[in-house]
Protein backbone atom coordinates (compact mmCIF):
# COMPACT_ATOMS: atom_id res chain seq x y z
CA UNK A 1 0.00 0.00 0.00
CA UNK A 2 1.37 3.19 -0.98
CA UNK A 3 1.00 6.01 1.94
CA UNK A 4 -0.94 9.25 1.47
CA UNK A 5 2.43 11.66 0.55
CA UNK A 6 2.65 15.89 -0.62
CA UNK A 7 4.03 15.02 -3.50
CA UNK A 8 6.14 17.95 -4.01
CA UNK A 9 9.30 15.68 -4.15
CA UNK A 10 9.97 11.95 -4.21
CA UNK A 11 11.19 10.66 -0.42
CA UNK A 12 15.21 10.16 -0.20
CA UNK A 13 16.55 8.19 3.14
CA UNK A 14 19.44 10.57 4.59
CA UNK A 15 22.18 8.77 3.73
CA UNK A 16 21.54 8.87 0.31
CA UNK A 17 20.98 12.41 -0.12
CA UNK A 18 23.59 13.98 -2.19
CA UNK A 19 26.30 16.48 -0.65
CA UNK A 20 25.13 20.24 -1.27
CA UNK A 21 28.06 22.62 -0.45
CA UNK A 22 30.35 25.80 -1.71
CA UNK A 23 33.05 26.11 -4.18
CA UNK A 24 36.29 24.92 -2.89
CA UNK A 25 33.96 21.93 -0.33
CA UNK A 26 32.71 24.83 1.98
CA UNK A 27 29.81 23.29 3.97
CA UNK A 28 26.29 25.49 3.40
CA UNK A 29 23.82 25.01 6.85
CA UNK A 30 20.66 25.67 7.35
CA UNK A 31 19.13 26.34 10.81
CA UNK A 32 15.50 26.12 11.56
CA UNK A 33 14.51 27.95 14.79
CA UNK A 34 11.67 28.55 16.50
CA UNK A 35 11.56 31.40 18.87
CA UNK A 36 8.65 32.22 21.74
CA UNK A 37 9.09 35.32 23.67
CA UNK A 38 7.38 36.49 26.73
CA UNK A 39 7.36 40.05 28.64
CA UNK A 40 6.87 40.72 32.25
CA UNK A 41 4.24 43.74 32.31
CA UNK A 42 5.33 47.45 32.56
CA UNK A 43 8.77 46.16 32.53
CA UNK A 44 11.01 47.32 29.90
CA UNK A 45 9.58 47.65 25.89
CA UNK A 46 7.74 44.54 25.93
CA UNK A 47 4.98 44.69 23.15
CA UNK A 48 2.81 47.35 22.73
CA UNK A 49 -0.58 46.58 20.28
CA UNK A 50 -0.24 50.30 18.60
CA UNK A 51 3.00 48.59 17.47
CA UNK A 52 5.13 51.61 18.93
CA UNK A 53 8.45 50.76 20.53
CA UNK A 54 7.39 52.78 23.29
CA UNK A 55 4.17 52.01 25.92
CA UNK A 56 1.57 54.17 24.77
CA UNK A 57 -1.14 51.86 25.41
CA UNK A 58 0.71 51.37 29.37
CA UNK A 59 0.33 55.84 29.16
CA UNK A 60 -3.54 55.60 28.36
CA UNK A 61 -3.97 52.53 31.05
CA UNK A 62 -1.87 54.29 33.66
CA UNK A 63 -3.29 58.18 32.95
CA UNK A 64 -7.24 56.63 32.17
CA UNK A 65 -6.96 55.42 36.14
CA UNK A 66 -5.01 58.46 37.59
CA UNK A 67 -7.08 60.67 36.26
CA UNK A 68 -10.11 59.14 37.38
CA UNK A 69 -8.44 58.70 41.21
CA UNK A 70 -8.26 62.27 41.01
CA UNK A 71 -11.80 62.42 40.34
CA UNK A 72 -12.96 59.98 42.79
CA UNK A 73 -14.20 57.78 40.24
CA UNK A 74 -13.89 54.04 40.08
CA UNK A 75 -13.04 51.91 37.01
CA UNK A 76 -13.74 48.80 36.34
CA UNK A 77 -10.45 47.31 35.92
CA UNK A 78 -11.31 44.57 33.61
CA UNK A 79 -13.13 47.41 30.90
CA UNK A 80 -10.51 49.85 31.31
CA UNK A 81 -7.38 47.57 31.15
CA UNK A 82 -8.62 45.64 27.60
CA UNK A 83 -9.81 48.93 26.06
CA UNK A 84 -6.20 50.92 26.83
CA UNK A 85 -4.26 48.11 25.35
CA UNK A 86 -6.75 46.97 22.94
CA UNK A 87 -8.34 49.99 21.54
CA UNK A 88 -5.74 51.12 19.04
CA UNK A 89 -5.92 47.20 17.42
CA UNK A 90 -8.12 48.32 15.14
CA UNK A 91 -5.03 50.46 12.74
CA UNK A 92 -3.00 47.51 13.02
CA UNK A 93 -2.00 45.33 9.66
CA UNK A 94 -4.14 42.45 9.60
CA UNK A 95 -6.71 44.15 11.61
CA UNK A 96 -7.28 47.28 9.89
CA UNK A 97 -10.37 48.11 8.19
CA UNK A 98 -9.77 50.42 4.86
CA UNK A 99 -12.57 53.22 5.31
CA UNK A 100 -13.84 52.65 8.99
CA UNK A 101 -12.27 54.30 12.10
CA UNK A 102 -9.64 52.53 13.71
CA UNK A 103 -11.68 52.50 17.46
CA UNK A 104 -14.51 50.73 15.44
CA UNK A 105 -12.87 47.89 13.99
CA UNK A 106 -11.25 47.59 17.23
CA UNK A 107 -14.80 47.69 18.57
CA UNK A 108 -16.46 45.24 15.90
CA UNK A 109 -13.24 42.64 16.04
CA UNK A 110 -12.88 42.65 20.22
CA UNK A 111 -14.71 38.86 19.99
CA UNK A 112 -12.02 37.91 17.93
CA UNK A 113 -9.04 39.58 20.08
CA UNK A 114 -10.77 37.60 23.40
CA UNK A 115 -11.50 34.38 22.09
CA UNK A 116 -10.27 31.94 23.63
CA UNK A 117 -9.79 33.85 27.43
CA UNK A 118 -12.15 34.06 30.32
CA UNK A 119 -12.92 37.74 30.24
CA UNK A 120 -15.97 38.58 31.33
CA UNK A 121 -18.92 39.03 28.63
CA UNK A 122 -20.86 40.91 30.45
CA UNK A 123 -18.22 43.03 30.44
CA UNK A 124 -17.59 43.39 26.61
CA UNK A 125 -20.00 46.47 25.33
CA UNK A 126 -18.30 48.64 27.56
CA UNK A 127 -15.22 47.59 26.11
CA UNK A 128 -16.47 48.10 22.97
CA UNK A 129 -18.20 51.61 23.70
CA UNK A 130 -14.38 52.57 24.98
CA UNK A 131 -12.69 51.41 22.02
CA UNK A 132 -15.34 53.27 19.81
CA UNK A 133 -15.03 56.90 21.22
CA UNK A 134 -11.40 56.88 22.16
CA UNK A 135 -10.43 59.51 20.01
CA UNK A 136 -10.27 62.90 20.48
CA UNK A 137 -12.32 64.02 18.01
CA UNK A 138 -15.54 61.46 18.90
CA UNK A 139 -17.98 62.19 21.42
CA UNK A 140 -16.96 60.32 24.99
CA UNK A 141 -19.35 57.59 25.25
CA UNK A 142 -20.92 57.65 28.91
CA UNK A 143 -19.46 55.19 30.68
CA UNK A 144 -16.35 56.54 33.01
CA UNK A 145 -14.15 53.94 31.29
CA UNK A 146 -14.83 55.57 27.87
CA UNK A 147 -14.60 58.82 29.25
CA UNK A 148 -10.88 58.70 31.08
CA UNK A 149 -9.34 56.49 28.15
CA UNK A 150 -10.83 59.26 25.87
CA UNK A 151 -8.96 62.02 27.55
CA UNK A 152 -5.72 59.78 28.60
CA UNK A 153 -5.40 59.13 25.04
CA UNK A 154 -5.96 62.76 23.90
CA UNK A 155 -3.59 64.08 26.76
CA UNK A 156 -0.63 61.52 25.26
CA UNK A 157 -0.67 63.84 22.08
CA UNK A 158 -0.50 66.57 23.93
CA UNK A 159 2.36 68.38 26.20
CA UNK A 160 5.78 67.11 26.41
CA UNK A 161 4.79 63.38 25.62
CA UNK A 162 2.97 64.87 22.71
CA UNK A 163 6.05 66.96 21.28
CA UNK A 164 8.24 64.06 21.80
CA UNK A 165 5.78 61.71 20.08
CA UNK A 166 5.97 64.17 17.00
CA UNK A 167 9.72 65.57 16.92
CA UNK A 168 10.84 61.96 16.83
CA UNK A 169 9.02 61.38 13.88
CA UNK A 170 10.91 63.87 11.77
CA UNK A 171 13.09 63.00 8.99
CA UNK A 172 15.77 64.88 7.98
CA UNK A 173 16.57 63.37 5.11
CA UNK A 174 16.12 65.05 1.43
CA UNK A 175 12.33 64.67 0.27
CA UNK A 176 11.01 63.15 3.38
CA UNK A 177 7.70 64.35 3.87
CA UNK A 178 7.91 64.96 7.78
CA UNK A 179 10.16 67.25 7.75
CA UNK A 180 11.12 69.40 11.25
CA UNK A 181 9.38 72.70 9.60
CA UNK A 182 5.85 70.22 8.91
CA UNK A 183 6.35 68.74 12.56
CA UNK A 184 6.67 72.80 13.90
CA UNK A 185 3.21 72.68 11.21
CA UNK A 186 1.42 69.90 12.75
CA UNK A 187 2.10 70.70 16.13
CA UNK A 188 0.73 74.53 15.77
CA UNK A 189 -2.17 73.35 13.47
CA UNK A 190 -3.66 70.67 14.95
CA UNK A 191 -2.57 70.09 19.39
CA UNK A 192 -5.21 73.01 19.53
CA UNK A 193 -7.80 70.79 17.97
CA UNK A 194 -6.88 68.10 20.37
CA UNK A 195 -6.70 70.52 23.65
CA UNK A 196 -10.16 70.74 23.07
CA UNK A 197 -11.11 67.03 23.35
CA UNK A 198 -10.92 66.49 27.53
CA UNK A 199 -14.19 65.78 28.89
CA UNK A 200 -13.37 65.08 32.67
CA UNK A 201 -12.86 67.68 34.98
CA UNK A 202 -9.00 66.45 35.95
CA UNK A 203 -8.39 65.61 32.17
CA UNK A 204 -9.37 69.22 31.67
CA UNK A 205 -6.81 70.54 34.60
CA UNK A 206 -4.14 68.19 32.90
CA UNK A 207 -4.92 69.30 29.27
CA UNK A 208 -4.20 72.97 30.72
CA UNK A 209 -0.76 71.93 32.31
CA UNK A 210 0.13 70.40 29.21
CA UNK A 211 -0.76 73.32 26.55
CA UNK A 212 1.49 75.33 29.08
CA UNK A 213 4.12 73.43 28.57
CA UNK A 214 3.27 72.78 24.72
CA UNK A 215 3.17 76.49 24.12
CA UNK A 216 6.27 77.22 26.23
CA UNK A 217 8.55 74.64 24.71
CA UNK A 218 7.90 75.92 21.19
CA UNK A 219 8.42 79.54 22.32
CA UNK A 220 11.77 78.77 23.63
CA UNK A 221 12.30 76.51 20.66
CA UNK A 222 11.32 79.34 18.23
CA UNK A 223 13.09 81.79 20.34
CA UNK A 224 16.60 79.63 19.41
CA UNK A 225 16.52 78.86 15.63
CA UNK A 226 15.39 82.12 14.89
CA UNK A 227 11.40 81.30 14.41
CA UNK A 228 11.89 78.04 13.57
CA UNK A 229 13.89 78.61 10.26
CA UNK A 230 17.18 76.87 11.48
CA UNK A 231 15.57 73.85 13.03
FE1 LIG B 1 -6.33 55.44 18.55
Amino acid sequence: MKLPGHGRYDYVPITKRPIYDWPEGKRLAVFFCNNIEHFAFGRGLGSDSTGADVAQNQRNYAWAKRLAAIDHVTLDDDVIFAAAYLHDVGSMKGWEVKGQEHGETAAAKLDRMLAGTDFPKAKMDRVREAMRTHMFYREAGPSPEARYLHDADALDNVGTVGLALVLENVDTKEGSRFTSQKAIEVLNKIAPKIEQGAVTPAGKAEMATRIAERKAFLAQLSRETDNFKNF
